[in-house]
């Protein structure tokens, strides 16, 4: 075997093992890898319910950035995480109506 077809080997070998990595990747449980959901990990859900944690923190960096404002626009943050489930800001409530369109929340 020349210099060449041995790298070529080695690049199939990489390839093939790429190859069955995903595979295996595909066929694995999804039940495992179910992402923990918003209510599952914050407190004071009413909204935003049914969608991943990570991506309810996404809409979160949404309305900072749409609004140009910090968290706190919305968010008590004077005791840290905990007050973040508080509803006592204002402008909270108002922006639990932008998600769905809805004026009221259910319930
Ligand atoms: C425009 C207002 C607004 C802004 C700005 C905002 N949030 Fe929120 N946040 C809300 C609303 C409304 C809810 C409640 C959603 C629901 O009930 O489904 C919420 C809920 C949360 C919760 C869940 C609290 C709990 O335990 O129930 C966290 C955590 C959170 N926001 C973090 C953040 C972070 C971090 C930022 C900044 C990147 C941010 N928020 C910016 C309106 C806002």
């Amino acid at each position: 075997m020349n210099r060449d077809s041995r790298l070529l080997v080695a690049c199939l070998l990489v390839f093939v093992c790429a190859l069955v990595a995903s595979v295996n990747g595909q066929v694995a449980p999804r039940t495992e890898d179910k992402p923990l959901m918003a209510e599952d990990v914050f407190k004071n859900v009413q909204v935003l319910k049914g969608i991943p944690a990570d991506e309810f923190m996404g809409t979160m960096s949404v309305f900072s950035a749409a609004l140009g404002e910090s968290c706190e626009t919305c968010h008590d943050g004077k005791d840290g995480w905990a007050s973040y489930a508080l509803d006592t800001v204002p402008r909270k409530r108002t922006a639990r109506s932008w998600p769905s369109g809805r004026t009221t929340s259910p319930g």
